[in-house]
């Protein structure tokens, strides 16, 4: 298995780390920046020993190490900065993207394409739109990290491991996300039947923050911990053909009453990609922030020029 990971920064070199300990395939690491994608991948290389594997790994400035890869995460891109929101990246990296995804379909026309980049979910309608792939096989990360968020907010507010909490989160990978308590699962029950309104729309508001809390704390970039766990579990899905159930950036045909844009939605993941979009069963108001959701999207997605 070829993975190859476009943008060797502060999500890139972590997420090859964590794909390297999962022994998910032999790994390409590529960076604009000279030298920068061969040292990390040196010393990744490096780590073999301990870790008791056995993986390739190259680094490069050059794209054409990434024919024929099986697989490619695209990491590549501007981060937040204080002040900043994911949408202020917009035309920067939609311009980056647009030459990255054009050689992609030049030398990996058959890979699996996870995107990162933000702003998340019009990043990954404009990878669907450039590269032109089947939509099963072009996705984005975004609210499997909201998730991982949301649970460890309930844990604490619970004093439980995560473990024990399967959360949900659709929608945008932005300030319109939609942590959903009734579907958000504390060993088997809803959260609902667990926590008071009151405390759940407070870890809801907190989990739709974290990611500008951390850039703040940073003071320069966002987070990379969680998102290259986020990024490796999927990875794993999609490698080892787990059909795992988990929230990603979708291409929507029809399913929600949505065309045409890419948001974040349950999905069952396996070797062909998107192996299956799940409509959860949402009340009205659900159904109404999603659809809000959707319309923000919409109208960032309007100012891409394709
Ligand atoms: P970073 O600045 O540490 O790394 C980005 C890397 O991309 C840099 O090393 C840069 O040289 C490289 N790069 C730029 N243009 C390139 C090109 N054309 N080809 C190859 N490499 C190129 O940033 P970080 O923290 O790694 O974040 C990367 C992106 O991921 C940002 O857009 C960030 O907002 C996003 N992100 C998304 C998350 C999500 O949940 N979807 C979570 C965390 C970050
Ligand atoms: C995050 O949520 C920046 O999208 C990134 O941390």
């Amino acid at each position: 298995m070829k993975i190859s990971i476009i943008g060797a920064g502060n999500v890139g070199g972590l997420t090859a780390m964590r794909i390297a300990q999962e022994d998910l395939g032999n790994l390409v690491v590529i960076d604009i920046v000279p030298g920068l994608a061969k040292g990390k991948a040196f010393d990744l290389d490096d780590s073999q020993t301990l870790l008791n594997r056995n993986y390739s790994v190259t680094g490069t400035d050059d794209m054409s190490a990434i024919k024929d890869s099986q697989i490619i995460v695209i990491t590549a891109g501007l981060a937040r900065k204080p002040g900043m929101a994911r949408e202020d990246l917009l035309n920067y990296n939609a311009q980056l993207l647009k030459g990255i995804c054009e050689k992609i379909k030049i030398l990996s026309a058959n890979a699996t394409v996870i995107i990162v980049t933000n702003p998340l979910d019009i990043m990954t309608y404009y990878a669907v739109k450039t590269l032109g792939f089947k939509t099963n096989k072009v996705f984005g990360m975004g609210v499997s990290l909201d998730g991982l968020r949301f649970a460890n907010l309930i844990s604490q507010e619970l004093n439980i491991p995560p473990i024990q909490i399967l959360p949900c989160v659709i929608g945008s990978h932005g300030e319109t996300m939609l942590p959903l308590p009734r579907f958000t699962l504390v060993n088997h029950k809803p959260l609902t039947e667990v926590l008071k309104r009151e405390k759940i729309d407070e870890l809801v508001k907190r989990t739709v923050e974290r990611g500008k809390e951390i850039v703040c704390l940073l003071g320069s970039g966002s987070a990379y911990f969680a998102p290259s766990v986020a990024i490796a579990q999927i990875v794993k899905a999609v490698v080892k053909d787990e059909k795992t159930i988990l929230g990603v950036s979708a291409y929507l045909n029809g399913e929600y009453g949505i065309k045409d844009i890419c948001i974040g939605v349950t999905c069952v993941l396996g070797k062909a990609g998107i192996e299956k979009i799940m409509e959860l069963d949402l009340d009205p108001e659900e159904k109404e922030k999603f659809l809000r959701s959707a319309e923000s999207i919409r109208e960032l997605t309007k100012l891409l020029n394709i």
